[in-house]
């Protein structure tokens, strides 16, 4: 089937222009074909902005085992609405993804459910060596070097020595050193309130944790991508990346800071912990200075009634993905950044940290996995409306201008002005890792 798209003002890496686009066979047929050209579909974009599908390399969508927070359902769903064309899943599910049999069981139920194209992660856990030196159909090794959600948790020095010395997949971390935060715990004592969270998981705890990291990286030459960088202080760590070392910041450490505890209390409660007015400021120079080359959410759903459970019983994450790219393009409303920046930080970006194949700019060859885009809409986040299931966003009240309208997967319409087509499915996303990464791709 092809599909033509016209009128729209296209998002192409070298600047905005406006050409019409032939979709065809799930891939981008061709950017300003032949006028005579004729197409199964004709699309008026007029008025409309097309940006590639975001990538978002870092989401918990809880299945299997915690399905009461989210399945992969619902949060393609979410997804799809949100413009999110391709998610890389973490493994902190239940059970967790630490071995090839887990990653596989996930992609099994992936193809039968997502609505978009998935990846995900494997695990690294004390003991699973084998199983990351041999891992396949993924993305890469997460390590929690800091415990979140789950019990995965690698802190030992000499296993994670062995897990950057002994693998060749791409390894990426959550960075929160452990005993700082325990220390911290301890230290506070009982009687804690939300603020704590941000006391307890404080800026040491993230530095010292990225350090460590980095460390290990630059001495065993092994590619490495800090995840949800909340801190000012560790931008300053990323300027020497020496080829090997990329990193992501998300929504929530850019539009919130401590203060917000106040008036949203455990909604805002996330691991790495919300930092200061000064760390959103200095994390937004950061993406902008190209220190943080990716923009993910982190999307964590967590039910409402578990979130509103005392501290420090209320669990640690949020729900993002259906809002995350209207988040990014009001801040282009703003003039904070421009269309090309959010694509190359949502879709490019991620796509080469990852060794995508064919995934995350409009060129041809690539996979039609799009997004159309309305710049001039206003609309409000509302907790109801929310497809993930938990139903609750942060966001909830905040008006936004700038929004997803319409979005294709491999050429399939999947969502369009709040309906879905749930008879598309998405597919794996495929890695040529031989590519080396972000820096290795440069144009
Ligand atoms: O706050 C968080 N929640 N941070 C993480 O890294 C994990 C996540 C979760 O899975 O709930």
């Amino acid at each position: 089937m092809r599909t033509l798209i016209k009128n729209a003002q296209v998002v192409l890496p070298t600047g905005i222009v406006a050409i019409p686009v032939l979709l065809e066979g799930g891939k981008i047929a061709d950017l300003d074909p032949a006028p005579q050209i004729t197409a199964d579909v004709t699309i008026d974009a007029t008025g409309l902005h097309l940006l590639p599908g975001v990538i978002d390399d870092q989401v918990h969508f809880r299945e299997p085992g915690l399905t009461h927070k989210e399945d992969l359902a619902s949060a393609s769903r979410a997804c799809a609405k949100g413009g999110v064309t391709t998610f890389l899943e973490m493994p902190n599910t239940k059970p967790a993804a630490i071995t090839q049999a887990g990653v596989n069981e996930k992609l099994a139920l992936a193809a039968s459910k997502s609505l978009v194209n998935y990846g995900f992660y494997i695990g690294a856990t004390p003991h699973n060596i084998e199983d990351l030196k041999t891992a396949q159909r993924t993305p890469g090794i997460k390590i929690f070097i800091g415990s979140s959600t789950g019990d995965l948790l690698v802190d030992e020095q000499s296993a994670l020595e062995r897990i950057f010395a002994e693998t060749s997949l791409p390894l990426t971390a959550h960075c929160e050193d452990e005993s700082t935060v325990r220390a911290n715990a301890a230290r506070l004592g009982d009687q804690l309130t939300l603020a704590d969270h941000s006391r307890i998981r404080d800026h040491q705890a993230a530095m010292i944790a990225t350090r460590r990291a980095l460390d290990l990286a630059f001495r065993h030459r092994h590619r490495f991508h800090v995840l949800h960088v909340s801190t000012g202080d560790e931008t300053a760590l990323l300027a020497d990346h020496q080829g090997l070392i990329t990193a992501e910041v998300c929504p929530h450490h850019l539009f919130f800071h401590i203060e917000d505890y106040e008036r949203l209390g455990s909604l805002v409660q996330m691991n790495p912990s919300i930092k200061t007015q000064d760390d959103n400021r200095r994390l937004w120079q950061a993406l902008q200075d190209g220190l943080i080359q990716v923009i993910a959410t982190d999307h964590a759903p967590h039910t409402w009634e578990e979130k509103q459970q005392p501290y420090p019983q209320s669990p640690s994450g949020l729900p993002a993905v259906e809002n995350s790219l209207a988040l990014l393009l009001d801040q282009a409303h703003r003039g904070a950044c421009t269309l090309e920046q959010i694509a190359h930080w949502m879709s490019d970006a991620p796509a080469r940290v990852w060794d995508l194949v064919d995934k995350g700019r409009i060129a041809p060859g690539y996979d039609a996995d799009l997004v159309l885009v309305d710049t001039h809409r206003q609309q409000t986040i509302q907790h109801a409306q929310q497809e993930t299931k938990c139903k609750w966003s942060p966001w909830d009240g905040v008006t936004l201008t700038g929004w997803p309208v319409r979005t294709w997967v491999h050429g399939e319409e999947v969502y369009r002005e709040g309906v879905f087509n749930t008879a598309v499915r998405g597919r794996e996303a495929t890695y040529d890792h031989a590519r080396g990464g972000y820096w290795a791709t440069q144009d």
